[in-house]
């Protein structure tokens, strides 16, 4: 029927209309993914990291903390039970690169944002043996004595905003001053709220207030992970009430 015989004589002919056919099918699958926002449900309290988060972010990636630790927690009921809730793409929209990682040799980090005090961190960092005696964690105790670096990070920010963080003019100019805020037990926060929400925290991480290390940064990061989004008031896109009745 339809000449199929002389396809399937001639090999050449045969492997053009296949991998002609095989690339609608991929197009039609894989072209729509490049557009990202058509991907990603939009979802409240997403906010991009502040400069000292990202600082930490940067130290997170360089230490290679996402060989042991995934950044991910799956749709799986014994993942959701001891993490929290599932993690959704708006969560990593931020990231670059995101962390979802690959492997666990020690436990998911996606929900960690609140889930021990700065102490604890600090104390976790500099030796895991201290708070937790079976562990085979590495020890960072260099974090407390290097100083974060703060001055530069306005430079990342001008790169992130071209890959589509909501970085604004103000944040950028402001960036330096609005790290050494928010690591220093400052009273002056109004700025810096104004620009990344109420709910930043702001401190001095790492118990030193005579210096921004790289451990106030990479606390600052651990403590948002995975608190942006409100899951009380969050309802997935496709359970909507007045959607399910339609
Ligand atoms: C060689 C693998 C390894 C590397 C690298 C590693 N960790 Fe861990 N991490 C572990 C293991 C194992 C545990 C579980 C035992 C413990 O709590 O110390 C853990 C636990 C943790 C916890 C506690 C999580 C929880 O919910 O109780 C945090 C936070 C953490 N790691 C942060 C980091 C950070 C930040 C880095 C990078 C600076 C890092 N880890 C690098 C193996 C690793």
């Amino acid at each position: 029927m339809f000449n199929h015989d002389k396809i399937e004589r001639s090999s050449i002919l045969l492997l053009v209309l296949t991998v002609i056919v095989i690339s609608i099918g991929g197009l039609v699958e894989i072209a729509p993914l490049f557009r990202m926002e058509t991907t990603i449900e939009k979802v409240e309290g997403m906010r991009p990291y502040t400069p000292l988060e990202l600082v930490g972010s940067k130290i997170y990636k360089r230490e290679g903390c996402y060989g042991c630790h995934s950044q991910q927690v799956r749709v799986l009921r014994d993942e959701v039970e001891r993490y929290g809730h599932y993690s959704l793409a708006a969560e990593s929209m931020y990231d670059f690169p995101f962390q979802w990682g690959s492997k666990r040799t020690g436990p998911d980090l996606a929900r960690l944002g609140g889930k021990y005090s700065d102490q604890w961190h600090v104390r976790h960092l500099l030796n895991p043996r201290d708070v937790v005696p079976e562990s085979i964690m590495p020890t960072y105790p260099f974090l407390v004595e290097r100083d974060a670096q703060i001055s530069g990070i306005s430079d990342d920010m001008e790169v992130l905003r071209k890959l589509g963080v909501p970085y604004t003019d103000e944040m950028i100019q402001n960036a330096t001053s609005d790290a050494v805020i928010q690591a220093s037990n400052e009273r002056e926060t109004e700025g810096l709220q104004k620009r990344y929400g109420g709910k930043v925290n702001v401190h001095d991480f790492d118990g030193n207030p005579s210096r921004i290390s790289e451990m106030d940064a990479l606390v600052a990061y651990l403590q948002i992970l995975g608190s942006f989004v409100d899951f009380v008031k969050y309802e997935p896109i496709n359970l909507k009430k007045d959607e399910v009745k339609k």
